[in-house]
């Protein structure tokens, strides 16, 4: 199996002074505490994807974390996320068949949702994703605000990563060049089943300040 982490977001929202994945909760940078995190499920290869500039540095941080046995390339992204995993998915060996794609942000998600998301594709899904359900009813508006639409609210599930799909799939769905927010539009885009698998709280994804005191509140409590 292979894991593209992708981490190659400037982190704007975030307002630090370095890119997102290089910022540190507790001592330890967000791009290290996604790889370990990765690394606790059963990988055999492992792209991580950063900004051009940190390719260098990014490497120093992985190497020692690398099991033996384990492939860990790291490769530089692109200017969407969306670049960022065709970019990964590139650098993975044609021996790869099922691969996860999974945000360097989201760095406290625990292994238990990578097995849910393996579990689901060993089951014979094109494609799975770990959910949470969503606490508050949401809107479709249109430009000038006006609401268009409110979806059941307990049809929604606010989604995380890691994504796992087939790998031929995943990339044919990459092959046209649309992006998206998650890699799991690109594949429903292309007509196959995505399934939603359990998320879990801790899947957070790291984008403003508070979001980092979460995180950091989160780890405390472990
Ligand atoms: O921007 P957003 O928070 O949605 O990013 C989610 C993940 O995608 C982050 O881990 C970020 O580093 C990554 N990303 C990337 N390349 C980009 C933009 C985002 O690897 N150009």
């Amino acid at each position: 199996m292979g894991v593209v982490v992708v981490a190659a977001g400037s982190g704007t929202r975030l307002g630090a002074e370095r890119p997102k994945a290089f910022v540190e909760v507790v001592g330890t940078t967000i791009l290290e505490r996604a790889v370990a995190g990765v690394l606790e499920a059963a990988v055999d290869e492992l792209v991580v994807v950063v900004p051009e500039d940190l390719v260098a540095e990014a490497t120093g941080r992985v190497d020692p974390l690398r099991p033996e046995g384990v492939d860990v390339t790291v490769v530089a992204g692109g200017a969407e996320r969306t670049d960022s995993v065709a970019a990964g998915l590139a650098a993975l060996s044609d021996a790869v068949s099922v691969v996860l794609v999974h945000d360097a942000a989201r760095c406290l998600t625990p292994v238990v949702v990578f097995e849910r998301v393996l579990a689901a594709l060993a089951a014979g899904a094109a494609g799975a994703i770990p959910g949470v359900p969503v606490v508050d009813t949401i809107k479709v508006v249109d430009a000038g605000g006006v609401i268009t639409a409110t979806p059941l609210r307990d049809s929604l599930r606010a989604v995380q990563t890691p994504q796992g799909f087939d790998r031929a799939l995943l990339t044919a769905a990459h092959a046209s060049g649309a992006a998206a927010t998650d890699d799991a539009a690109l594949v429903e885009a292309l007509g196959h089943d995505v399934i939603v698998v359990e998320g879990d709280a801790l899947g957070l994804k790291i984008t403003t300040v508070d979001d980092l005191a979460r995180a950091e509140r989160l780890l405390s409590d472990h």
